[in-house]
């Protein structure tokens, strides 16, 4: 036992693995969940397939503000903290009434792929590829984070603001400028009100960007991140 912990920590050390809950996770797989991760996020944003104009057949807001392209994110139905219906997105111009992917953490990634191709989510070869599926279907199954142990019920970060500030300042400030503005596109004290999305973004990176993602690392840091980002000007 102690010598594969050694093992492991030398294996750590060269970057050829990282820790999810305890469980090694091959450099690969973690980039792929990573992958799965801003696909959920908004796959169109980082795959560059074509945008829906209308309506997921799914959604079930009519005329809503989140709908059209929007409405086919996988955060719109089921959440930046996954809990769908039973969690920020219960109330609200989010709200659908539709359940999280929570329940699904742990399963087959083989039957969420299926699933994601069902009738009920329709998504086509153009839209997801099958690798697509294969990194969203491994996100689901082993990249959700139990966000309530990071984010409290209002959105804020229970993450250590003044680590976050370092880490910020030496990992990040390069591309968004120390108070967050230097992307004119994305203020990011603007979302830093919603804890949850700040989350995901910060553990999985931004679609289609070559922003860094975090998740390889003590999710803590990510959560003294969004400490930080929440200390911005909001515009
Ligand atoms: C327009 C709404 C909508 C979108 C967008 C959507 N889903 Fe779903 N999803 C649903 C509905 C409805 C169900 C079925 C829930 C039920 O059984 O009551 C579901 C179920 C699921 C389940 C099974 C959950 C469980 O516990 O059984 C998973 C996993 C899932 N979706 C993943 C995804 C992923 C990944 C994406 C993005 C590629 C996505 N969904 C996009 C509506 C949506
Ligand atoms: C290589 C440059 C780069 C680095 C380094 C980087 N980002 Fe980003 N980030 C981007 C770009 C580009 C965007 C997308 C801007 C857009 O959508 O217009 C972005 C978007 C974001 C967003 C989403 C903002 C929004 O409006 O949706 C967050 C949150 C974020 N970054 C946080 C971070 C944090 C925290 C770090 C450090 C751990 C970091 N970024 C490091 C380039 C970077």
């Amino acid at each position: 036992m102690k010598r594969l912990t050694a093992l492991r920590n030398i294996a750590l050390a060269f970057g050829l693995v990282a820790m999810t809950g305890g469980v090694a996770i091959a450099a690969e797989t973690e980039s792929a969940i990573a992958h799965g991760g801003r696909l959920y996020d908004k796959w169109f944003g980082e795959n560059k397939a074509e945008k829906p104009t209308a309506d997921h057949p799914a959604y079930p807001v009519k005329d809503g503000k989140y709908g059209k392209d929007a409405s086919w994110r996988c955060k719109e139905c089921h959440g930046w903290d996954y809990l769908g219906a039973a969690g920020a997105y219960k109330e609200g111009g989010h709200a659908t009434g539709i359940k999280g992917v929570s329940a699904a953490a742990g399963k087959d990634p083989a039957e969420i792929a299926a699933l994601l191709r069902d009738g009920t989510h329709g998504y086509t070869e153009a839209q997801l590829s099958n690798d697509d599926v294969a990194a969203l279907a491994l996100f689901v199954s082993k990249g959700q984070v139990d966000t309530s142990k990071f984010i409290g019920p209002d959105g804020k970060s229970l993450g250590d603001g003044a680590k976050g500030e370092v880490y910020f300042n030496t990992m990040c400030a390069g591309c968004h400028g120390v108070d967050g503005k230097k992307i004119k596109d994305a203020p990011l004290g603007a979302v830093a009100s919603n804890g949850w999305e700040m989350l995901h973004k910060v553990l999985n990176g931004q679609p289609g960007e070559s922003m860094p993602a975090m998740r390889a690392l003590d999710h803590r840091i990510a959560a003294d991140l969004v400490a930080h980002l929440q200390t911005f000007p909001k515009e």
